[in-house]
């Protein structure tokens, strides 16, 4: 379910396992994130209200929705902490990448123009990674980058090497559970090749190339042909140079995740776990994809305890993207690979927010360029509080609106929010719904009186931010 929801919407890397998918569903826009009170405008000198991000001001507007509680995020750099289980992988998945080229980006701030998010990689007008329900604003034209491929045009322009990586933190409104949170970490490759250096030996080049990428030493099924009307070749490059380009795209990404899998499946067993699948060949799948700026386009899924996880997006960069990049001479491939879901195997991670988690408990279990199991250090136990509200069916509330209102009053002390229960009144027509919020910190015990103050302003916050009418 997952994996297909994923290629219809097309941009979209974060999930570790299935429940509640991100929903960018173009129907599902909602006014009422124009309406939700933000309490982050400081009134500037010239009487207009802004925001402050990293230091710098910002005006502010319709689009506006970026709460302060994220916009302090910016500052953390999970990526640039060597000792950080995201920084740790990171350079895991560079040094495996430095000898063949590629050329390392981690300072880009996550300020962006929405051309640069969007307009530059071809995504529709009306995409629904545009929408507010889904994306931080600072105002119309500027956001929080959804993803590192943000970057992309701009690297392509000035990078000096055949190949890049970038490695940055991304944001996204969402649902609120164990493998989601507002702010992420990517990271973005690329590699090209120039027709203007290689000229007719090009097809020559990118084979010599491609052999000489080390075996990965999974086993990897990849059943569909290198393109075809579904998941097309671009006009502008050959048969031969699609087929290679994008072998050489597989066998890279194979190869990274060969390296990732091997030393988590070592983790894995070194901590005890005795599942069977540790024992045998780590095994890879191809599925075909859609991302707006490649084509054709993939996802590799890779087969751990139990289940096949989607693991990396990527594709052959659309000749557009280059060409707006000043470089319409090269041809190559992308990919973006989520650091957050890849982390959780790597070192045993079980809730995403740990990641964020200032704890010394925590931080003080991993060490520079180290793959090791995160040891619990105590499970606090959590309760749950259901909020249950009639709407207008016309005027629903769209799920991820509903998280940041929950996301702004509880924090990193929600675990979870899920839809447990929805009907429609046969008479009156109103909808009902009932979510459940889990409350449960990470780091210390949590008295009722404390949850039920949380619920009592999530009650109170959402009746009065959302046309609704609370159920008793
Ligand atoms: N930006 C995509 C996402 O966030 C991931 C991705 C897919 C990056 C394909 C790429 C690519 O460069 O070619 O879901």
């Amino acid at each position: 379910m997952t994996a297909n929801i994923s290629r219809s919407s097309g941009f979209l890397l974060q999930r570790v396992s299935a429940p509640a998918v991100r929903r960018w569903n173009i129907n599902a826009r909602s006014s009422i994130a124009q309406s939700l009170k933000r309490n982050i405008s400081t009134e500037s000198s010239s009487g207009n209200a802004t925001i402050t991000v990293l230091g710098k001001e910002y005006p502010t507007d319709d689009f506006t929705n970026l709460p302060n509680s994220i916009a302090n995020l910016t500052s953390r750099k999970l990526h640039l902490q060597p000792s950080h289980p995201i920084g740790i992988l990171r350079s895991l998945i560079e040094s495996r990448l430095k000898d063949l080229g590629f050329t390392s980006y981690n300072d880009f701030k996550p300020v962006v123009s929405t051309y640069e998010n969007f307009d530059a990689l071809g995504f529709p007008e009306d995409h629904p990674g545009r929408s507010k329900t889904d994306t931080y604003y600072i105002n119309e034209k500027t956001l929080l980058r959804t993803h590192t491929s943000a970057h992309e045009s701009e690297c392509f322009q000035t990078c000096e090497t055949p190949g890049y990586l970038i490695s940055a933190d991304v944001y996204r409104r969402d649902t609120i559970d164990r493998t989601h949170y507002p702010a992420f970490h990517q990271m973005e490759g690329a590699r090209v090749w120039s027709r203007t250096e290689h000229g007719d030996n090009l097809a020559k080049v990118i084979q010599e190339d491609l052999e000489s990428i080390p075996d990965s030493g999974i086993i990897v099924s990849d059943p569909d042909p290198p393109f075809h009307e579904g998941n097309p070749r671009q006009p502008t490059m050959s048969e031969l140079e699609t087929e290679l380009i994008g072998k050489h795209l597989k066998k890279t990404i194979e190869l990274l995740m060969g390296h990732v899998f091997h030393q988590a499946r070592e983790a894995a067993i070194k901590a005890g776990s005795t599942d069977p699948d540790l024992f045998s060949p780590i095994k890879a799948r191809w599925i075909e994809a859609y991302f707006p700026w490649t084509s054709p386009s993939w996802e590799i899924e890779i087969w751990w305890k139990g289940e096949w996880l989607e693991m990396c997006g990527c594709g052959v960069v659309k000749h557009e993207v280059l060409s707006g990049a000043g470089v319409g001479d090269k041809i190559g491939w992308a990919f973006g690979i989520g650091l957050e879901r890849t982390a959780m195997i790597l070192f045993g991670v079980p809730d995403i927010r740990l990641f964020w988690s200032e704890d010394e408990r925590f931080l003080s279990q991993f060490k520079p360029n180290t793959v090791s199991t995160f040891k619990p250090y105590s499970k606090y136990p959590g309760t749950f509080r259901d909020v249950a509200f009639w709407c207008d069916m016309a005027k629903e509330v769209h799920i991820n609106d509903l998280m940041e209102v929950v996301r702004s009053i509880g924090g990193d002390l929600v675990e979870n929010v899920s839809l447990i229960d929805e009907f429609v009144h046969p008479k009156t027509k109103q909808k009902s719904q009932c979510y459940r919020i889990n409350y449960q910190s990470m780091d210390r015990s949590l008295t009722n009186a404390e949850i039920n103050d949380l619920q009592d302003a999530v009650v109170s916050s959402l009746s009065t931010q959302f046309p609704i009418k609370i159920r008793d």
